[in-house]
This record gives structure tokens, sequence and C-alpha cells, in this order.
């Protein structure tokens, strides 16, 4: 059982109609704009337990959603907040173009998520990174310079490769492309402290905000796919009672 005052923090809702959130931090994953369903076959995962209603962008609509973000961005974080976002390489120029232009916001630099997702490599170079924007509203951000992942933990401590593999789950439903908890930790830990109010408005299973109350930071997240707050009161249960099993993938054979 989950506490159902939890499961609110996850509203049903567009990311056009969030008003003063003031949040401190933002983290946040647009759709790729790819025509990605989240069942296509080149996934190694049983399709059955994806669950449907994930909200694509057209390319052709690709620019215009992601000036709605910024501006959701904009409006929802407090003066000196920061936020996080990721893109695939298809579309990140016009994310990368669309904050270098903005008049509130500050691109202050770039990270790059590596992780485990070679199911066609067999065939062709597949691209397994992630580029993460870091943008800024003022200019006192925080900022603290160790995490307790291996991240920093091993080695020296370097925030520009993030090397962490997906925690997938198997017994319960699944999102396309839920963020695993580890790097989230990872982000939160550098970008954020104890009590501070998170935000995604395009949250998917709600990954950011289930390691957020682990960390014991607050959370406000927002998604119009209604499946998503289902996986993520199965992730919830995960993680506050153990409920599940979790194991890395086992990406090839070859
Ligand atoms: C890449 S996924 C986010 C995955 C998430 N980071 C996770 O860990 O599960 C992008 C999400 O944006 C949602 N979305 C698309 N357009 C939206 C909109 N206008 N308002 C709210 N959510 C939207 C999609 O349904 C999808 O779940």
């Amino acid at each position: 059982m989950v506490n159902k005052e939890l499961l609110d923090y996850y509203k049903i809702k567009d990311m056009r109609d969030w008003k003063n959130v003031n949040a401190s931090l933002l983290i946040t994953d647009p759709p790729f704009g790819i025509e990605f369903s989240g069942k296509n076959g080149n996934y190694n995962r049983n399709v059955n337990n994806v669950v449907d209603g994930y909200v694509e962008w057209s390319v052709s609509e690709y620019g215009k959603k992601i000036q709605q973000l910024l501006e959701c961005i904009n409006i929802n974080l407090k003066e000196n907040g920061q936020a996080l976002i990721f893109s695939g390489w298809n579309n990140s120029n016009i994310i990368h173009n669309a904050i270098v232009e903005h008049k509130s916001l500050t691109l202050r630099g770039k990270l790059y998520w590596t992780y485990n997702f070679a199911p066609s490599c067999k065939k062709r170079p597949a691209h397994n990174v992630y580029e993460i924007y870091w943008v800024t509203k003022g200019d006192k951000w925080y900022f603290h310079n160790r995490c307790s992942t291996e991240h920093c933990q091993k080695g020296e401590p370097n925030l520009t490769t993030l090397n962490f593999k997906r925690d997938y789950k198997v017994n319960m439903p699944k999102y396309p492309t839920r963020l695993p908890f580890k790097l989230l930790q990872c982000l939160l830990e550098h970008f954020s402290k104890e009590n501070d109010l998170l935000f995604d408005p395009l949250c998917g299973s709600g990954m950011m905000g289930v390691t957020g109350y682990m960390l014991k930071r607050k959370f406000i997240m927002g998604d119009l796919n209604k499946n998503g707050k289902i996986v993520f009161e199965h992730l919830l249960d995960y993680y506050l009672n153990k409920n599940s099993l979790v194991r890395d993938i086992k990406i090839s054979d070859w």
C-alpha cells in the first residue's frame, strides 16, 4: 500500500497549466520528437509490460513545444532556481538554441549520461548517451561537489560524464524511458539539498519524485499520461516497501 498523500503530488496535467510552483530544482526529460512510442521493437523487453499513453511531440511542433517547456520552467522556478533538461541527440540543437535565446534563463553547461542501451548494436552503431542541459534562473545557484554514488566515491569527481546503468524492474508495469534511481540520486545530491522543492512537468513514471522523496526532498510533478501515475504507484511500493525485484539488464551475449 502506498500513502495516498504521496500519490497526490503526481498531477495529470499539461505542462502549460502549471503556475508559481516556486521550485528549487526542475529535472525533466521531454519527448524526443522521433515518433517514439516506447513499444518499438529495438527494445530488449516484453512490450506487454510497457504502459500505453506516452504523449510524443511531432517534429513539426518540436520548437513550439520546447518554447512552452522553457516558459513552464521560467514561471515555476524560484529566483536562483535551476533546471536540468535531458535530450537525445536528434533534436538537441532545438533545445540548445531555445535556451540560449531565452531572456530569463541562462545555459551554464552540459552534462552527458552514458548508459546501457545497445539492442541494435549488432546491426548498426547505436547512441548510448543523453545530453543534460544545465540551466539557471539567476546567478546564485546551489551546487554540492560530492555525491554518495559511485560517480564521486570512485575516482575523480567529474560532472561532465555520468555513467549509470538503467535499473530495469521485473514484475511490474514499465514506463518507456524511465530514468534510473542512481542517476537521479547523483544529480539531486549535486544540485539540491534536503527539503528543497523538486518539480518535473513531464514526469512519466514519476521517478524523479520517487528518488527525491527517498532523499528527503519535496516534490511535485505532472504528466498527461494517467498510466504514468500507475507506474509511479508501483515504483513507490517497490522503493518504500521493497515489493518487487530489481536487476541490471543483460544487454548482450555476443
Ligand atoms: C521522456 S518521457 C519522461 C520520462 C520520465 N523522465 C521518467 O523517468 O519516467 C516524456 C513525458 O512527457 C509527457 N508529455 C508530453 N507532452 C506533455 C504535456 N504537454 N504535458 C505534460 N506531459 C507531457 C509524455 O506523456 C511522457 O510521459
